[in-house]
């Protein structure tokens, strides 16, 4: 039953708003450090920290200080970081096998990630765009990005990773299939606690601009990826997607990118109750960080009301590059 709202003045909702001590009282939602997964970005080298110009304040890693940050990253309570490779174009190919090869520079970050810093979770991303010629998260042939040769490859790229240790697999490719065929591989090898989060609802955004200048991918990359990633004008397409995500073996389930697609976090949640994600991607995350050094915004407040509308909308989590700066404030 709908509780009634008595007429004002008997309800006055400036009441509960009165002082800090009130409005903490009837707070619905609130961001906590379990809530972040901190994205990072590797390079190949030692002891280099190299700025991604678009996106100020984050930077390439070498993977001794991918393992440095991760340990930082433990003390503040962050309890996930996920690994995206910046490769060398000599490594990109037609037949992506840089992209299951155990000693490529995202599984020797997973190494070395798990002995330095063991009890942060480590994500891993799966598609073929950083080792493919033509910056593709698919095999490309004849102008069509193939779904099931892609499927097949991912699934070896997959293993790769839990093989290197990795806790969560993220596939982020958009191809049909592939949960249920990573889900049987990795059940199949004995990895039976490794999860998937699928990015089941990836949309087809502009808003990832920065990330394929910090991965190297936006040079490498013909045409669009308007044939796998989602239409941004649908929203039921989202929903059926994740269903059958979870239906193939899904852990959790990811909405990207995350503020201009709230509308979707909340249906999927209500939808499913699953564990759900939404992904504060490279261009929302330039948006701030830019508006900021102009002095037009206060970047830290907009930064912790841009992840508090996340957990409004009903994610559980939240992939952001804010993850270190967020949990240094919450942790006072
Ligand atoms: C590639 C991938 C992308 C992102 C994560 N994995 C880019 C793309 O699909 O082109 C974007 C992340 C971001 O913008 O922060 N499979």
């Amino acid at each position: 039953m709908k509780p009634t709202i008595a007429p004002y003045p008997l309800t006055r909702f400036r009441r509960a708003r009165q002082s800090s001590a009130i409005r903490g009282l009837v707070r619905e939602h609130a961001l906590t450090t379990d809530d972040l997964i901190w994205p990072v970005f590797v390079r190949d080298g030692e002891g280099i920290e190299e700025p991604v110009p678009s996106m100020p304040g984050v930077v390439r890693r070498s993977v001794d200080l991918i393992a440095k940050a991760a340990v930082e990253a433990q003390a503040i309570g962050i309890p996930a970081i996920c690994i995206f490779p910046y490769t060398v174009p000599r490594l990109k190919t037609e037949d992506c096998a840089e992209a299951w090869n155990v000693d490529n520079l995202s599984n020797r970050a997973i190494r070395a990630i798990k002995s330095a810093a063991p009890d942060i979770a480590v994500m891993t991303d799966v598609a073929l765009d950083p080792y493919n010629i033509n910056g593709h998260d698919g095999y490309v042939v004849d102008g069509e990005i193939v779904n099931d040769q892609t499927v097949e490859a991912l699934v070896k790229m997959t293993l790769a990773q839990a093989e290197a240790g990795a806790d969560i697999i993220g596939p982020s490719d958009m191809m049909d299939g592939r949960i249920g065929a990573m889900r049987r591989a990795l059940e199949g090898a004995g990895h039976h606690n490794v999860m998937i989060l699928s990015y089941a609802a990836k949309y087809a955004s502009a808003f990832y601009g920065p990330f394929r200048d910090a991965v190297g991918a936006a040079g490498a990359l013909t045409g669009d990826k308007k044939t796998y990633q989602m239409d941004p004008a649908n929203s039921n397409e989202a929903l059926r997607l994740i269903e059958r995500d979870l239906s193939e073996g899904a852990d959790m389930v990811m909405i990207k990118p995350g503020m201009p697609y709230l509308d979707i976090c909340r249906r999927v949640k209500d939808t499913f109750g699953a564990p759900t994600y939404a992904y504060q991607v490279s261009g929302e995350y330039a948006m701030i960080q830019a508006a900021a050094q102009n002095g037009w915004i206060d970047g830290e407040k907009v930064m912790l009301e841009s992840l508090l509308a996340f957990k409004r909308a009903g994610c559980d989590g939240i992939l952001t590059y804010f993850a270190p700066q967020v949990a240094r404030i919450l942790q006072g």
